[in-house]
């Protein structure tokens, strides 16, 4: 399915005029077109997306804006503005769209974090014989940065999408955030699985997605308006760049070829049932061994959470999401004290109905889900208890689901 120009009459979403009379002030020119990139919340589904298994996340009303000018060069210009709790120390960045691998700035200074997105997407397009238009892009987002939102996949689908859009490429939408994966692996150095990437491309506006990792089937499950999502950001921060993150893959993946010897059909944990598990323990080192307990166990409560919300019992989820978080606590060993605190604060309120780790875990937001109508006190109460135990004021959203990357006009708003 191509990227197509949306009508913005029927989507009630305000026009980034800041970022549109920034660019002009800027650039002196006007954008072409502006791009937005939803980022995500993951319901449930602790790392089981790289162990091929099932996630049920969505994407959420926290975007990443592009505004876009084509240029006859091969040249990316890009200008990032600054936003709450992120002030880039160097704002503009210009690279050659002929010398990617070389992660320079046309200064040869090397490309600062931020940028390695625009240019990783830019390389993987290239890697796989597309063509790379140059432009001029200024980059504003309002999801929060290594939290566990989904900052990252946000920003390279929406540079993927921008750059789909000029050139007109028929691209599969699938095979959009494959690419935006294949950038954050190979050229970010993160090696994360594809529910992100997804998520930022396919959401689906009042829904979550219930995605099969490995054979890529998806379906989106009516979230109803009922529940609310809480997200309290914790303020602390990781990055999963020289984080556990690739330990915890390589944990996994080890257990997996374990088991593999004698059970040829094993491809992934995905494969592997815990009665499978016990049958070598005594093999498998004991983290790994963990790791893989709480993979099997995860996948399984992925899919009784579907069933739970496709049944209408948003306790039975809520419940689910609790045994996520103290599974991947306890076994998977992602979370981290300002998390637990969360955690342990949120117990207790009558709307509350479950809560865990936001995306890779160890630091940054708790996704708690709610009755929405005891929802903003919840979130009173959250805040409260969380300063009282920590002495820290966390921030806290009320989010909602909203639609994958979508291309819009910049003028007629
Ligand atoms: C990060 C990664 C995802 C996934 C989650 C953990 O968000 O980008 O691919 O592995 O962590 O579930």
């Amino acid at each position: 399915m191509p990227v197509k120009i949306m009508d913005t009459k029927q989507f009630h979403i305000r026009p980034p005029i800041d970022l549109i009379s920034r660019f002009e002030a800027t650039f002196r020119s006007y954008p072409d077109f502006v791009v937005r990139s939803p980022g995500r919340v993951d319901l449930i589904g602790t790392h089981t997306d790289y162990n091929e298994g099932w996630v049920l996340p969505a994407a959420i009303n926290r975007y990443v804006w592009l505004a876009v000018k084509e240029l006859p060069t091969p040249l990316i210009t890009l200008y990032a503005e600054s936003t709450g709790d992120w002030q880039p120390d160097t704002p503009q960045v210009v690279f050659r769209l002929t010398e990617l691998e070389h992660k320079k700035t046309l200064g040869g200074d090397p490309l600062p974090e931020w940028a390695t997105y625009a240019a990783g997407v830019a390389w993987s397009w290239q890697e796989s014989g597309l063509a790379t238009p140059g432009s001029t892009i200024m980059i504003k987002s309002d999801v929060p940065i290594g939290a566990g939102l989904s900052s990252s996949a946000a920003v390279e689908v929406a540079y993927a999408a921008a750059w789909a859009h000029i050139t007109g490429w028929e691209i599969d939408r699938m095979e959009l955030a494959q690419l935006c994966q294949k950038a954050e692996n190979n050229y970010v150095g993160v090696p994360s699985g594809l529910m992100d990437q997804f998520a930022c491309t396919f959401g689906k506006k009042g829904h979550v997605l219930l995605f099969d990792c490995r054979t890529h089937d998806w379906q989106p499950l009516a979230f109803p308006d009922t529940l609310a999502i809480i997200v309290a950001d914790t303020g602390t921060r990781r990055t999963l760049i020289n984080s556990h993150y690739e330990q915890r893959r390589a944990e996994c993946e080890q257990a997996a070829r374990i088991i593999q010897q004698y059970a040829p059909d094993v491809r992934a944990l995905r494969d592997v049932t815990l009665e499978l598990l016990a049958e070598h323990a005594d093999e498998i080192p004991g983290p790994a061994y963990n790791r893989a307990q709480h993979i099997i166990a995860e996948n399984e409560r992925v899919l009784a959470a579907a069933r739970a919300l496709k049944a209408g019992e948003p306790a039975v989820l809520g419940t689910l999401m609790d045994e996520s978080h103290i599974s991947t606590r306890d076994l998977f060993e992602a979370s981290g004290l300002a998390l637990d605190a969360m955690w342990e604060a949120s117990q207790g309120h009558p709307a509350r109905l479950g809560g865990r780790g936001a995306g890779a875990g160890w630091a940054g937001c708790m996704v708690f889900l709610a009755e929405a109508e005891g929802a903003a006190d919840f979130a009173d109460y959250l805040s409260r208890r969380y300063n009282e135990a920590t002495h820290q004021t966390p921030t806290i959203y009320a989010l909602s689901t909203a639609s994958g990357v979508q291309v819009f006009p910049s003028r007629g708003w």
